[in-house]
């Protein structure tokens, strides 16, 4: 596996891999890999011949006050299990490489509507950072199709927009979420909780099971089930910034008459924020 830092080096080595009739997958992280993402590699490398990976801590869809500058850095280490997954290239630019001209007069792309509300609500520009550098990669790498992880949920729902609406030719394929034994969603923030945050963690996948189990049981009083969880959550130590039960497509508050569900919790533990979601289709025998 090669890892290149400039988008010259990218284009050539994509174009090689192009002229040999190879497709292309490509899988955009900001490092710190662990098996959520390595599951990404894998099922890229199932669909295509030449998988592209991405590392690069994008400050742009980072708030002032957040976790940009202690966002862990393991180049090293990731490098070794992306080999390891059968990564065939890596592009860890620089911010200078993304942004060579700055980032305050950068083209930005918005997806109104979808970015509003939930992470949008309380990361004002974070959905539009996300949505402008995955915008600048996918013109870089030209996938064939492309693979995200459905715990960013709202992502996700924002790239389908965008490559649906800037009419770009890539397939976006979202992959199950992958939990720890004890349901924790897996992601490079849990490095951030003492073992005691760790301890309590799993409450909000427990959370959302519990709100998931109610409705499949026909309970439709949906501020009732929330108001419930959000104390339970409370009660573990966390702070809660939203709890919601949203239309799995659309993302529209639910109603009682909806079928196709997804529920989903941000919540605080100390400093540390963690996202997750549950989809719950009630047309869908489980
Ligand atoms: O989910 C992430 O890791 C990032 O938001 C992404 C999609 C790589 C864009 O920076």
């Amino acid at each position: 596996m090669n890892t290149v830092k400039t988008v010259r080096e990218l284009r050539a080595a994509v174009a090689r891999a192009r002229s040999e009739g190879k497709r292309i997958g490509f899988v955009p992280t900001m490092g710190n890999l662990h098996s959520g993402h390595v599951a990404l590699i894998t099922k890229a490398t199932q669909r295509v011949d030449f998988v592209v990976a991405s590392i690069f801590v994008n400050p742009l869809q980072f708030g002032a006050g957040e976790d940009l500058d202690k966002y862990p850095r393991t180049l090293a280490a990731d490098q070794e299990k992306l080999l390891e997954a059968g990564c065939s290239l890596l592009f860890a630019p620089t911010v200078e490489e993304m942004y060579p001209d700055g980032m305050a007069g950068q083209t930005r792309v918005s997806v109104p509507q979808l970015s509003e509300g939930l992470c949008g609500a309380s990361r004002p520009g974070h959905f539009e950072g996300v949505a402008t550098v995955v915008s600048k990669l996918f013109n870089m790498v030209q996938p064939d199709l492309a693979i995200f992880g459905q715990k960013d949920y709202q992502q996700l729902a924002v790239i389908r927009a965008l490559v649906h609406d800037l009419n770009m030719p890539i397939q976006i394929i979202g992959e199950p979420t992958v939990r720890a034994a004890d349901g924790l969603a897996l992601s490079s923030r849990n490095g951030f909780l003492s073992e005691e945050q760790r301890a309590a963690a799993p409450v909000v996948y427990r959370s959302l099971s519990n709100i998931a189990e109610s409705i499949k049981q026909g309970e439709r009083d949906f501020p009732a089930l929330i108001s419930a969880q959000l104390q339970q959550l409370e009660a573990a130590g966390l702070r809660p910034d939203y709890l919601e039960i949203r239309h799995a497509l659309t993302l529209r508050p639910a109603t009682a008459e909806d079928r196709d569900l997804v529920i989903l919790v941000a919540a605080f533990l100390g400093t540390t924020r963690l996202i997750d979601n549950l989809h719950l289709n009630l047309d869908t025998p489980v």
